[in-house]
């Protein structure tokens, strides 16, 4: 049985006492067992979201990781000083570094190599922007970011793999892909993998949509078979929010 994950990524959003707020919040309320909860903070909180939420179920989570083991980098953050304050996982390949920070498949490709060498897990972005989707290349897309992204990976690697499918158009505009959108391209990925690798490990992956998701459409999407959960900005600031949409899962 795959992982049924709700996890919210802040972006460039709370201080530490807004965070701090929001962790209070959320620690009274505890998630269905069956559901796991992560929660990527900005590297500045992460430290502190770790040492809050230790006996609490929720993973506190990365939203970047630099590809390099170490070095003069100035400003960048290792896979190893993330794990030596327990973080254990990262987003990599969301829309927003690629778009505004030029993070390509190669790189990506090389942040999922730092991360496993480390035995970290990852969540990997993938999605089309909107001129690709009405010029009908969605699919090539996203079949070409999961083979320079992940395809080099062995079997056993993909259990630390999570994808998020985050269509570029959905993303912070309030525009959700319809049910029927993200069930297709969901479909569409697991099949991918399943004709690189086999059946069962395509069906082992836990496959999330992102992209406007709120507690007004969360269930609907959820109801998909091939969706596995999903990765929450806008309405994973605010707590409640954020709760409904673990409940919907
Ligand atoms: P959104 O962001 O929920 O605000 O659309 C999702 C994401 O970028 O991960």
């Amino acid at each position: 049985m795959r992982k049924k994950i709700v996890a919210a990524n802040w972006k460039m959003n709370k201080d530490l006492a807004e965070a701090n707020e929001f962790l209070s919040n959320l620690m009274q309320f505890v998630p269905s067992t069956d559901v796991e909860v992560l929660l990527a903070p900005s590297y500045t909180n992460l430290w502190h979201a770790y040492e809050t939420t230790r006996d609490f179920p929720v993973e506190i989570i990365a939203q970047n990781v630099h590809e390099k083991p170490s070095g003069a980098y100035t400003g960048e953050v290792s896979a190893s000083m993330l794990k030596s304050i327990g973080v254990n996982r990262a987003i990599i390949g969301h829309s927003e570094r690629r778009q505004f920070f030029n993070e390509t498949d190669e790189i990506v490709a090389q942040k999922v190599n730092i991360l496993l060498q480390n035995d970290m897990k990852l969540i990997c972005c993938i999605g089309e922007n909107l001129q690709e989707r009405n010029a009908n290349k969605h699919f090539s897309v996203i079949k070409n970011q999961l083979k320079n992204g992940l395809f080099h990976l062995h079997d056993s690697d993909w259990s630390s793999v999570v994808i998020a499918y985050e269509p570029v158009w959905a993303i912070g505009t309030g525009q959700t892909a319809t049910p029927e959108q993200a069930q297709e391209m969901h479909a569409f990925i697991r099949n991918t993998i399943s004709e690189h690798y086999n059946d069962s490990l395509a069906a082992q992956v836990s496959i999330l949509y992102g992209g406007s998701v709120k507690p007004q459409n969360a269930e609907t999407l959820f109801t998909n078979p091939d969706v596995d959960g999903a990765l929450v900005g806008g309405a994973s600031l605010e707590v409640n929010h954020f709760i409904e949409i673990i409940q919907a899962l």
